[in-house]
């Protein structure tokens, strides 16, 4: 029996709306949906951060604590490891990591250990929808037949004639685009892609969705909402890399690429600026296009312009320690021996996110020349052991003058805005800017090497 739930059900008042994986994604989703007077239910395997969610404390430095005390308050929002819950649910969203494996392949085993922990309570008439970025077809390829497990129905059907097919349950895929630390664009200004398994499953999402974004974008398949996804990283990771080799060029060339770049913006259409840096970071865009890379491979198709990329990008970190090693020849010094000071961890400026941070590989390759290193991030007053790195030694150095005189180089890695930068280049014997973060200092340039 197919379910009667229609998929305008979604449009109503008071759901509930389960979100699986309360990281970067699922919370402020979670609270967004609290916000619109939805009672969500946050799921997550790990119980530190589910006791943390239920206390109304925040882990996220950007996620605001009083949001969250406010909808636990409110009893909108509280948090669980019992999947059996599910089943009282309405809408179940999927936010969990989607990381590559050793072999830099898809590890899809979060998003299918999660469809199996559905499986079992899933209700005719509940919605899901996969969030998690990841090659076109994962939905249809693996969420799917999963949750069709259960006895329940949801057949893949394209076209108008399929406008109305039966179903027991919906599917659909849906991209997040959170930008975290992003103070322009919220998760309620941007807007929402979303592809069906089939229509009705398409109608629900895009039902559901419009109440907390201001504008939904249907496509027409789980598909292509995957694809979109992909292209829209892809496009920033192969500028970057662009940009990227611009930059060597442009130092050898004794210009400046960052005067260059923004004399190009000033073009009003057909230019979009990127900008250099040490490396690619963050959890989507040095991972997300070789989801894309893997999957190609079974259509015997080779993504040149995602391989190409990735070789630029990931040569960033060892172009750094060469010209941190430049830097310290003018001075005659080794790097083997030298103090260095590496300023920022994060992946990018003002967040509280390590995750395949650049920085964390120069720290590696300047260890591994025998370099004497420090670091400084306000965000992160030490540091713990990761999947490719251990530095749980390491505590954040405070800064101040006579520290930073005591280095033979600091190295600024991640342009956290609360850094002084004249105050750091007044003090320290030699800088080595990554970003153009020295770029209004006026003082002491002879101090300062840009790379
Ligand atoms: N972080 C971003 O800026 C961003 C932006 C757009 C898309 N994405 C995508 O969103 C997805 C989630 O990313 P994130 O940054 O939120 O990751 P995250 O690591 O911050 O959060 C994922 C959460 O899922 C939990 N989890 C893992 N396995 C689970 C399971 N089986 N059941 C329940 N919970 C589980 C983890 O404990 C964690 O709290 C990824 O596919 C990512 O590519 C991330």
């Amino acid at each position: 029996m197919p379910t009667d739930r229609r998929p305008e059900f979604f449009k109503g008042a008071q759901l509930k709306v389960a979100i699986i994986g309360c990281g970067y994604v699922g919370l402020p989703l979670a609270l967004r949906f609290a916000e619109a007077g939805h009672k969500v239910t946050g799921y997550d395997t790990d119980p530190e951060k589910i006791n943390m969610l239920n206390a109304g404390r925040s882990y996220i430095e950007h996620i605001q604590q009083t949001k969250i005390q406010q909808f636990v308050n409110s009893r909108h929002f509280s948090a669980t490891t019992d999947f059996s819950r599910l089943k009282e649910a309405d809408a179940i969203l999927i936010c969990v990591p989607t990381p590559l494996n050793e072999y830099r392949e898809p590890d899809l085993s979060y998003v299918e250990q999660t469809a199996l922990s559905i499986q079992p309570h899933l209700q005719r008439g509940q919605l899901v929808v996969l969030e998690s970025t990841t090659y076109p077809g994962t939905t249809e390829e693996l969420v799917l037949p999963i949750l069709e497990k259960s006895g329940l129905r949801c057949p893949i059907a394209a076209g108008p004639e399929n406008e109305n097919v039966p179903v027991d349950f919906f599917l659909a895929f849906s991209p997040e685009r959170e930008d975290p630390g992003n103070k322009q664009y919220g998760l309620a200004q941007i807007p929402k892609v979303v592809g069906g398994v089939n229509a009705p499953s398409g109608r629900a999402a895009v039902s559901l969705y419009a109440q907390v974004v201001a504008k939904v974008i249907p496509v027409s398949s789980t598909r292509a909402a995957e694809m979109a996804k992909l292209l829209e990283n892809i496009f920033r990771c192969v500028n970057i890399a662009l940009v990227n080799e611009l930059k060597l060029l442009s130092m050898r060339m004794g210009v400046d690429i960052w005067e260059v770049i923004d004399a190009a913006a000033t073009k009003p259409f057909g230019f979009m600026p990127f900008y250099p840096g040490p490396g690619l970071g963050g959890h989507c865009i040095p991972v997300d296009p070789f989801y894309l890379s893997w999957k190609a491979r079974e259509y015997d198709f080779s993504t040149r312009f995602i391989e190409l990329a990735g070789e630029i990008n990931t040569s960033m970190p060892y172009h750094i320690v060469d010209a941190i090693a430049a830097a310290l020849n003018n001075h005659k010094k080794s790097v083997k021996g030298s103090k260095i000071l590496v300023l920022g961890v994060a992946y990018k400026k003002d967040v509280d996110d390590l995750r395949e941070s650049p920085t964390l590989k120069i720290m590696q390759i300047l260890q591994e020349r025998g370099a004497n290193f420090d670091y400084n991030d306000p965000y992160f007053p030490q540091l713990r052991k990761m999947r490719h790195y251990n530095y749980e030694h390491m505590k954040s150095v405070p800064l101040s003058a006579e520290t930073l005189a005591s280095y033979d180089a600091v190295v600024i890695a991640t342009d956290h805005s609360s850094y002084d930068y004249a105050a750091i280049v007044d003090a320290a014997k030699l800088v080595v800017d990554t970003r153009n973060a020295t770029r209004r200092v006026l003082r002491h340039r002879n101090k300062i090497v840009q790379c």
